[in-house]
């Protein structure tokens, strides 16, 4: 449209949906208006439970009345100011609140605006940090197969999503992966953290006798979700964390859904003791209120760019709403409802709950693995012959049309409701999902 005429009601065309099916959505569309708590209701009234947390972002449930007040707030006060070379004092609460709850040490906080952006900013990080200690020839970024870390061209090409790069030709140069860790001839079916696959942490000491000193660092997440919920076998995050050191190679874990009380801790990294160097996170930042990601680096990380640096700018990388105030509104009420309410406590009581419930899925039809930890779960399904993806998708519809939302992934349903889930809202979801993988077996 060249003219700015208003856009016809229920005009579905301009938006390009992201990560969508557009021709399928625009014929069958299924919206959201509102939302509440555990539940969105869509524009004719109807309640749908929220099985996600939106996309893994609204840990403390919807419309939290003080996290809007205080967007609403800052919006009045101020609504923007730059962070370049200005500052404004929220931008730095915000940090200093992030910082509260990041492990000791990782304690210095860049913000973006999203998990990409994260993802992203942690990897130039890691490469400035290797060239301001005088490796400059650590210029290699290694990440992990099923590995998903955002659409930026850093996290696409140390991602491990092949359907994510097909499109788009030539990745960063540089770049070589872990195998993934899921395992299910040996892990079906495990409760929390399965028993087998620590040993494919050695597989980066076979990359570091393939490459030398040139790895700057290893990116991976600590519950890979995107990909269909891939828990860490025992002990491989510490495997991981030793060759690293070994090696000279930053660990950077990608927090953007294990952060903010998933695991039933603050971040992945207490849960599965294992600290990295740089965690990226996002998502549960603001209750995805509004956007804002940040990456958290240890002090080592930052006084080495910083205080290694010419004097002047030190690292040169920022976004314009970096610290934005209304996210920086936003994530400061986030934080304080975190800590007054206990979510990470919440996770933690509920969990066994949550596990039985997930579990309790075993012997429906075409279930071929059920995993989980914290309050993720993912129940993959046995693909439909010539037709990946589709016994899914039509159980997230069925899901959504009997009331409750559920997300997949290929033919993985990965389940992450917010932190405030009850025993009631368990018990609908997976009766709901069970109904939905009977119905459309
Ligand atoms: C682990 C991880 N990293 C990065 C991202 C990308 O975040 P965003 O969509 O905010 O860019 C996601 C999104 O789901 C994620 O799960």
């Amino acid at each position: 449209m060249n003219n700015m005429s208003p856009p016809r009601p229920n005009d579905l065309d301009s938006f390009w949906m992201p990560y969508s099916d557009n021709r399928y959505f625009k014929t069958n569309p299924r919206m959201l208006a509102r939302a509440e708590g555990m539940s969105y209701f869509t524009p004719e009234g109807r309640e749908v439970l929220d099985g996600t947390a939106g996309l893994w972002c609204c840990n403390a449930g919807h419309g939290r009345r003080e996290i809007v007040e205080a967007i609403q707030k800052q919006a009045a006060i101020m609504d923007f100011a730059p962070t370049f070379q200005l500052g404004h004092p929220i931008a730095f609460e915000a940090a200093a609140r992030v910082a509260e709850m990041t492990p000791a040490g990782i304690d210095r906080v860049f913000f973006t605006n999203s998990g990409s952006e994260s993802a992203d900013t942690a990897l130039k990080i890691a490469l400035a940090y290797q060239k301001a200690r005088g490796q400059s020839q650590r210029v290699r970024l290694i990440g992990r197969e099923r590995g998903y870390h955002g659409v930026g061209f850093g996290g696409m090409s140390v991602g491990g999503i092949g359907g994510n790069r097909k499109q788009f030709g030539a990745m960063l140069p540089y770049v070589d992966h872990l195998p993934h860790t899921h395992d299910p001839a040996r892990n079906a079916f495990t409760k929390g953290m399965p028993e087998h696959g620590a040993e494919l942490a050695n597989k980066l000491e076979d990359l570091v006798a393939l490459h030398g000193d040139t790895i700057a660092a290893v990116m991976v997440e600590p519950v890979a979700g995107s990909t269909g919920v891939l828990v860490p076998p025992k002990g491989y995050l510490k495997r991981l964390r030793e060759i690293c050191d070994k090696n000279g190679i930053l660990l950077i874990y990608d927090e953007v859904i294990t952060g903010f009380g998933r695991l039933g801790t603050d971040f992945g990294a207490e849960r599965l003791e294992v600290v990295p160097d740089i965690m990226t996170m996002a998502k549960g930042l603001t209750n995805a209120a509004v956007p804002m990601g940040a990456v958290a680096c240890s002090n080592a990380v930052y006084e080495a760019v910083v205080e290694g640096s010419p004097a002047g700018i030190e690292l040169f990388h920022g976004y314009t709403y970096s610290g934005h105030p209304l996210a920086s509104a936003a994530a400061i009420a986030t934080l304080a409802l975190h800590r007054e309410e206990d979510l990470p406590g919440r996770a933690r009581a509920i969990e066994p709950y949550w596990e039985e419930a997930a579990h309790s899925l075993r012997s429906a039809p075409g279930v071929i693995d059920i995993r989980n930890l914290g309050l993720i779960a993912g129940i993959e399904l046995a693909p439909r012959e010539g037709k990946p993806g589709a016994r899914a998708m039509d159980v997230f519809r069925r899901c959504f049309d009997d009331g409750v939302l559920v997300r997949v992934t290929g033919d993985i349903v990965a389940l992450s409701p917010p932190l405030i889930i009850e025993k009631p809202h368990v018990d609908r979801l997976i009766g709901t999902l069970s109904d939905a993988i009977h119905a459309i077996a």
